[in-house]
């Protein structure tokens, strides 16, 4: 029997910075409870200082199943449960072609980027089976028994993949390119092995947008790499992280109850 939604609850990984954190501060102004979790606790802890909802700061490391737990735990004694959750942690690495890249950011990224998304699933699914599912508006589906059955939903969760994770594009170098198309592998089988027990599991992939990753690599790359990153897009331009945060924001929503296994490219055009 599904219970009737609170205030619901979101823990956004890599949320001390970028896309990370505009949406956090998207979710609170949406209304929710926040968890803000981030390797660097001080820079989680300046976002937490944005919200006007209820929130707390974690320190996480995604590649470690002790910290990805202890997340999970510190969100569940604070609020009770885990309604929505962001993964968007994650790190560019190296910025070289194949052969001048070395082994060790190959595994970095792929630790990052690819470890920490499966673990930060498999702790935040973990979490969402214990809870009893909730209906946001049940008069809606009143009328129509035959829609579905299971109507509750226990949780949605959206990962960060990227336009790289699904075609490679001149800048981007493969490690990255890789665990951007594994995020796609990991979110459409955890969409299918849980979705009949009321569980979403979504993917947002941005182009290139304005965030503190993007002018770190811009610094390395050569002049004019911010003309070209703009004109890479039909639109002639960049986005802004709060344009990736909104469609997060939709993505967990109850807009879009049927929506599962979905990536959603937020690419001005690409
Ligand atoms: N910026 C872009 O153009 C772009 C485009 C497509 C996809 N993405 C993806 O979106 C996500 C966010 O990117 P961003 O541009 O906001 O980057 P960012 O560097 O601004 O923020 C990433 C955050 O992740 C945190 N982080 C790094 N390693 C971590 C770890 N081991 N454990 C916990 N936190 C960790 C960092 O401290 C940082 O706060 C990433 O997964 C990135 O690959 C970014």
């Amino acid at each position: 029997m599904a219970s009737l939604r609170t205030k619901p609850v979101v823990l956004v990984t890599g949320s001390g910075s970028g896309i990370g954190r505009a949406t956090a501060v998207r979710f609170a102004e949406l209304g929710y409870s926040c968890v803000v979790a981030d390797i660097d606790e001080q820079s989680a802890k300046e976002t937490l200082g944005m919200l006007q909802t209820p929130g707390i700061a974690v320190h996480v490391d995604v590649t470690m199943a002790t910290s990805v737990e202890a997340m999970v735990t510190a969100a569940v004694q604070r609020f009770g449960r885990i309604d929505c959750a962001f993964n968007s942690a994650g790190i560019y690495g190296a910025s070289a072609r194949i052969v001048e890249s070395p082994e060790d950011a190959f595994d970095r990224v792929m630790d990052v980027n690819v470890k920490g998304v499966w673990l930060c699933l498999k702790y935040e699914i973990a979490q969402m089976l214990q809870q009893e599912p909730v209906m946001s508006d049940p008069a809606k589906w009143a009328d129509k028994p035959d829609v579905c059955r299971f109507r509750g939903v226990r949780g949605s969760i959206v990962n960060a993949s990227s336009l790289a994770g699904l075609h490679s594009f001149p800048i981007i170098s493969a490690p990255y390119c890789a665990s951007k198309f594994a995020v796609l592998g990991l979110t459409q089988t955890a969409a299918m092995e849980y979705a009949k027990e009321g569980i979403r599991v979504n993917a947002v992939c941005p182009s290139i947008a304005a965030t503190p990753m993007t002018y770190r690599n811009m610094e390395m790359a050569p002049p004019g790499s911010a003309e070209r990153m703009a004109s890479m897009h039909p639109a002639g331009r960049i986005a802004a992280p709060e344009e990736v945060a909104e469609a997060v924001c939709w993505l967990c929503s109850d807009a879009c109850p049927f929506t599962t296994g979905e990536h959603l490219k937020i690419a001005g055009g690409n």
